[in-house]
């Protein structure tokens, strides 16, 4: 019987996620997202069209797989509506009978979004975290501060009205005094919402009990990446939310002993959109080569990514933190057409080599990483269809990645669309 899987970026994002939601979603009943929001951006390549979603999970795109938005999540309902309108135009189904929002979500409200713009704003050089705008952290500020917006409260229009009035109390303090922007009154804020309340409504439901009852395995889809979580992160440079495995269970509302494959995303060099340390970063030619040749520019915000190697420190952390039964590899063809590779294998700091991330704020942008080469290989690997295929030095890159971090790697992927992928 298909297992239960769970799905995460093992770095700072953006390690191709959604093609491998999009493949493994084929094996199981329904597909959940549990942590984030519309800050994502899943890129999906199916008979070579393009599909970018960020907060509808990629399942979406299969015929008679069911989707949720958990509790965990927090939801832009103008984003929901914007994909779900585009979805439809393309022929998918995205009825409520297929996709359902936990009444338990919190909404993005809009100034949530104003608070999130006027903050980076406010910040200077290398203050700033570079968020993605969308208003996530203010988001999740008011869920933790116990004043937030549930989409359940969309149901009872008087307790709505009640709780943005309440919300807006603080909010225009810190418009007004600190930010010296315009204020936002309960009757705008309730107007700019009014077309999707009652839209929105059809799709509200129990999630923890749909997939309870739910025949087959679920996927839990995570957003983001491990060195972004809010808690084990290179805080204060992360995301407002906890991206580990482990909160598959919390944010769609399951027993932890539920969550059986745990599947590690990992890019086969690595990416950071935003600021914050990366201390294998590349600010040379190799650097723009995996940018060119990786397409790194955002599908959230189309920002350059920062580019270098292939970080064996913080891969060994995620590990740690999230327990992976198999790794996949992701973007290994973009490697190709380089004489040598290098892997960090740890990090110098203060005179001693470190295994792991040092957990002071500003420790990790002082560390040196201890690298290790290998050869490289110039053989195009896009149409490899098996791991014996590929080049001999292609196998050891992998072999040594599998050693250095004791877990399998389980899935290559070799391009964008989804046959360029394969198990091992
Ligand atoms: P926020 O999530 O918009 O608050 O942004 C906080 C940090 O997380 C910023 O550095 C963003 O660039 C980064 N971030 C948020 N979502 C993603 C993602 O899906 N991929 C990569 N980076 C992300």
């Amino acid at each position: 019987m298909a297992k239960n899987i769970v799905i995460f970026g093992s770095q700072w994002g953006d390690e191709g996620k959604g093609k491998i939601v999009d493949i493994l979603a084929e094996e199981c009943s329904a597909v959940v997202r549990f942590q984030g929001g519309n800050n994502a951006g899943h890129t999906l390549v199916v008979n070579g069209e393009k599909s970018i979603l960020h907060l509808i999970p990629s399942g979406i795109l299969h015929e008679n797989k069911k989707c949720y938005i958990g509790n965990g999540v927090v939801l832009d309902p103008f984003v929901f509506f914007k994909e779900i309108d585009n979805l439809s135009l393309c022929g998918i189904d995205t009825s409520p009978k297929r996709l359902g929002i936990s009444n338990k979500t919190h909404v993005i409200m809009p100034y949530h979004c104003k608070l999130d713009a006027a903050r980076e704003a406010a910040k200077t050089g290398s203050n700033k975290i570079g968020t993605t705008g969308r208003g996530i952290g203010p988001c999740y500020e008011d869920k933790m501060h116990r004043c937030g917006i549930r989409a359940s409260d969309f149901k009872d229009i008087a307790l709505l009205k009640e709780k943005i009035a309440e919300s807006l109390v603080e909010k225009n303090i810190l418009f007004k005094a600190l930010y010296n922007t315009e204020p936002m009154q309960a009757d705008e804020v309730y107007e700019i919402l009014k077309p999707v309340i009652e839209r929105i409504i059809p799709y509200l439901c129990d999630v923890s009990s749909a997939i309870e009852n739910m025949d087959g395995a679920i996927l839990f889809e995570g957003a983001q990446g491990i060195h972004l979580d809010i808690d084990h992160g290179t805080y204060p440079f992360v995301t407002s939310s906890n991206t580990v495995s482990a909160c598959a269970a919390i944010g769609s509302g399951c027993a932890p002993s539920d969550l059986e494959r745990m599947l590690a995303i990992v890019k086969a060099y690595t990416t950071r959109v935003g600021g914050g340390p990366f201390p294998t970063e590349l600010m040379d030619e190799t650097g723009s080569f995996l940018q060119n040749a990786g397409g790194e520019f955002g599908s959230t915000t189309g920002r350059a990514r920062r580019c270098g190697w292939l970080d064996l420190v913080i891969l060994r952390e995620s590990v740690r933190l999230c327990g992976p039964t198999e790794l996949v590899l992701t973007k290994l063809d973009v490697l190709s057409g380089l004489k040598e590779i290098q892997i960090c294998v740890a990090y110098e700091y203060k005179g001693e080599q470190l295994q792991y991330p040092p957990q002071e704020q500003n420790a990790l942008a002082e560390v040196k990483p201890v690298y290790e080469t290998l050869a490289g290989w110039e053989e195009d690997i896009s149409s490899c269809k098996s791991r014996a295929e590929l080049p001999e030095n292609t196998q050891k890159y992998l072999a040594r990645i599998e050693e250095l971090l004791g877990v399998p790697i389980g899935m290559i992927s070799v391009g964008p669309d989804r046959i360029q992928t394969f198990t091992k």
